[in-house]
């Protein structure tokens, strides 16, 4: 397994993914680790990351002297990455200096292919190309470029492997310690040879066998959450395993619930607690009136369906989610609000509340001991890598409120059965579990639904807030749009889209002989691969013509239809 220092890189997660891609599993790890967290992990090798910080800043993060020394020790194989790059080359004896030109973005690599090397079985010197670049085939490869500083003097037996026409060291090996490096990311998508170069060093430089795998990675997790803590032979299932797994023990006497939103996530996680537990296992689902159209019924019947024996218990709370979001007498103190509750965060707070006391009433309902029920997370790993990555606190722009944990009335301890995958992971292993495909590659839904999509309010109009009124008029056009996704081939291109309404906004139009004076609606299409950046849909006009004219007809109160067409950053894919 590979342990991923983070030095603060915006996309030291996307090493993890490159590794994990390989076959190799790994954790990333702020780089101010200590030596117990690193000999506690069993690495087999380290990757260093890039980060914000030039080597010679007051407060540049440095990995301590004693883990140099263990990984010396150990004779532990190393890829510095950017910035992990100078500070082993500044550690380890080279020199690092300020570049005279800033290098960003494109530049073109050339693989030197007379690097001296011991050949595999260390009998003779060769000559060719560094390992990181077996199997690369073009001349020029392609790489991208973010640094101010550069490597100018290479320490005692390191070589350039390759260059650029601005870095010399542009990568660089020591062969006889097994330590590599690259000025360039080459885990981001823009070095399209990145990810065969991280392979290569996890599996030809470290050796990893490439063997993680989401068959066995569901049947350790089974095996765990039965509180099954050894294998058969009877050893632990490895220091590794435990370390990273927070254990929570589900005796024979435990139940778990958990809520299921009919989303990726929530019913992987679900399938596979019932795998282990049956029905000890007490999935709900809590209809807060602001889920997507006959959502409810159709979890329901699908998970029913393809996960035997499961019952998935639906809990109408619309009642109590309409009652606080919408405008109304009264209710002015409540909220400290004039009038209905569109101030996003508050909204957010708002719904992570009544979600709580619909937790709360669900298990009651269900007859449960409370102390002795445990409650199921769908939290992933992105969520964990946010909130230990080197980063620190980083200024809040939206409160996700499944993430971050649960608020301290909620005694339940969590089990969180997904915490170490990525996305497309937790996809995998929903196929792995036989969820069906229309579950696994459903776009996301945010847990406070329709209610963040349904944007701002107007003193005036009856119809303004987030009302069964708006969200009844916005789950038809959503539902229009994705149908109309689904049918012309675009669904499975997009990583998320769906309808906004904005009832605070009325245009005017005409349909036959009336003029009209109705809402807005909105539609969003986006592509990502982990949704913390996302570039807006190039949408065929023809099927945006066909979407626009379907909703303008068959949903009362929307005369017209935009399409957003802004990427995150600057914008975020949700509207609130
Ligand atoms: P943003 O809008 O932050 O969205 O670019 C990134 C991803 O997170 C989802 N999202 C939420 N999910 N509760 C959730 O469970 C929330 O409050 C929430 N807000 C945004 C969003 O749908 C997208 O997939």
């Amino acid at each position: 397994r590979i342990l991923v220092i983070d030095f603060g890189s915006q996309v030291s997660h996307l090493i993890c993914r490159r590794v994990r891609e390989a076959g190799v599993y790994c954790e990333l790890r702020s780089c101010l680790l200590k030596l117990d967290d690193v000999t506690g992990f069993h690495p087999n090798g380290i990757i260093l990351s890039g980060g914000p910080h030039s080597v010679y800043d007051k407060d540049a993060p440095h990995l301590s002297q004693e883990i140099w020394n263990y990984i010396d020790e150990k004779k532990l194989p190393v890829f510095g990455i950017c910035y992990g790059l100078q500070e082993m080359c500044h550690t380890l004896g080279g020199k690092v200096e300020p570049g005279v030109k800033r290098e960003f973005g494109h530049a073109d690599l050339l693989i030197r292919e007379d690097v001296a090397h011991l050949s595999a079985d260390g009998s003779k010197r060769i000559k060719g190309r560094s390992p990181i670049f077996e199997g690369i085939s073009t001349e020029k490869v392609p790489v991208w470029m973010s640094h101010g500083d550069k490597v100018t003097q290479l320490p005692p037996g390191f070589t350039s492997i390759a260059y650029t026409s601005n870095t010399e060291f542009a990568a660089v090996e020591d062969q006889a310690r097994h330590i590599y490096g690259v000025q360039f990311h080459p885990e981001v998508t823009h070095t399209p040879s990145g990810a065969t170069m991280i392979k290569n060093f996890v599996l030809k430089v470290v050796g990893c066998k490439g063997e993680w795998n989401m068959h066995d990675f569901c049947q350790k997790q089974i095996d765990i959450i039965m509180n099954k803590l050894e294998d058969e032979s009877g050893d632990e299932f490895g220091a590794d395993f435990l370390f990273w797994q927070r254990v929570v023990d589900v005796g024979v006497d435990k139940y778990v619930v958990g809520a299921v939103s009919g989303g990726v996530d929530s019913s992987v996680a679900a399938a596979l607690v019932h795998k282990a537990i049956g029905d000890r296992f007490r999935p709900f689902m809590v209809d807060t009136g602001l889920l997507r159209k006959d959502e409810a019924k159709i979890v329901k019947e699908r998970l029913e369906k393809h996960i035997p024996g499961m019952k998935l218990k639906v809990l109408d709370a619309s009642g109590d989610f309409y009652k606080e979001l919408v405008r109304g007498p009264g209710l002015e103190g409540l909220h400290g609000l004039h009038a209905g509750v569109e101030e996003p965060e508050k909204k957010r707070k708002i719904i992570g509340r009544l979600f709580v006391e619909a937790f709360e009433k669900a298990v009651s309902e269900m007859g449960l001991p409370h102390e002795r029920c445990l409650l199921l997370q769908g939290t992933l790993y992105p969520d964990v890598i946010e909130s230990t990555s080197y980063k620190g606190p980083s200024s809040v722009i939206k409160t996700h409120h499944n993430v971050g944990g649960l608020p301290d009335r909620m005694k339940m301890e969590v089990i969180e059965p997904l915490r170490l995958l990525f996305k497309d992971e937790v996809r995998a292993l929903g196929n792995e579990l036989g969820l069906p495909v229309t579950s696994v590659m459903r776009h996301p839904f945010p847990g406070p639904g329709l209610g963040i999509r349904i944007i701002g309010e107007v003193d005036s109009h009856p119809c303004s807030e987030v009302t069964k009124e708006s969200a009844d008029t916005l789950s038809l056009a959503d539902d229009i749009y994705i149908e109309e996704l689904r049918k012309n081939g675009h669904y499975d291109k997009i990583g998320q889209a769906f309808a906004v309404l904005l009832p605070t906004v009325r245009s005017v139009g005409v349909m036959g002989d009336h003029r009209t004076y109705e809402n807005v609606c909105v539609l969003r299409a986006v592509t990502t691969t982990d949704f913390m950046t996302a570039d807006w849909y190039d949408m065929p006009h023809d099927v945006l013509a066909r979407i626009s004219n379907r909703i303008i007809n068959e949903v009362k109160g929307i005369n017209r239809v935009c399409y957003d067409v802004s990427s995150k950053p600057p914008a975020t894919i949700e509207w609130e």
